[in-house]
Parts: C-alpha cells; structure tokens; sequence
C-alpha cells in the first residue's frame, strides 16, 4: 500500500470513528434529556434550610421563597456543593454565586440557571424538573 493511500484510509477511519462517537454521544446524552420531558426528581423540603445541595440541583430559601438552581457552574459545569460567607460557592475555578444565583465573582459571569419545579401533594416535598 502506497504511503499516500494509507494515509487516506487512515484519516477516513478516524473520521469515521469519530462520527460515530458523536453519534453515539448525541443518542445517549443530548437527545435522551431531549425526549425525557418528564426528568424529575422528588426531594424533601425543610425550610429551616436556607440552602441544600443536590447532585444536579440546589434549593434556595430565600425568606419563604423558594428557588430551585441547576448546580452546575455557568463557567464550565463543575457541581456546586458548598457555600462560603452566604454565597454559592463553585469548589473549581473560584466563581460566587449570590442567593438570587447571580455571579459575584468570576470567572462565570453569567447567573445560574433557574429549574422549574412544583410542590407535591403533601405541600412538604419538591418536584424537581431536571434538563
Ligand atoms: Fe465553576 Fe470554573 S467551573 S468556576
């Protein structure tokens, strides 16, 4: 084989490889939270808690009010899980989130997105709306 077609049949094959790789991504990632409108969870909700942190979510008190944020970063998707000085805290690159889930300090810049959510029967659990 020729060192010209090689390298042909090479980059074709990683082009493929990589197609396929997208493909498969999409199919088990993008598009499964795409077509799973109902991705919820149920947490219980104490309102002696100001903050409480979940994997993909935090719940926010603030004076009665309650707001749901995604705990992913708007920087670049490090989960949130602490919080210093009254501020939502991101453990990687250092940005604050106020409890209105603006950023106070960077590097994200922008707020942290909102998660629709409803009480349950009971009025003492979350229904969290999760994608
Ligand atoms: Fe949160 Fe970079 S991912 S500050």
């Amino acid at each position: 084989m020729s060192d010209y077609r090689r390298r042909t049949f090479i980059k074709f094959s990683l082009a493929t490889m990589a197609g396929g790789a997208l493909y498969f991504w999409d199919k088990m990632f993008v598009t499964s939270k795409k077509n799973n409108p109902s991705m919820q969870t149920t947490v219980p909700y104490d309102p002696t808690k100001q903050v409480v942190f979940y994997r993909d979510f935090i719940v926010v008190n603030r004076e009665g009010k309650v707001v749901v944020y995604t705990s992913h970063c708007s920087h670049l998707g490090c989960v949130i899980n602490k919080k210093e000085k009254g501020l939502l805290a991101c453990p990687c690159h250092g940005s604050l989130f106020d409890l209105s889930g603006a950023a106070v300090k960077g590097p994200a810049y922008k707020a942290l997105k909102k998660l629709p959510y409803h009480w349950d029967k009971s009025g003492k659990s979350l229904i969290v709306k999760l994608g």
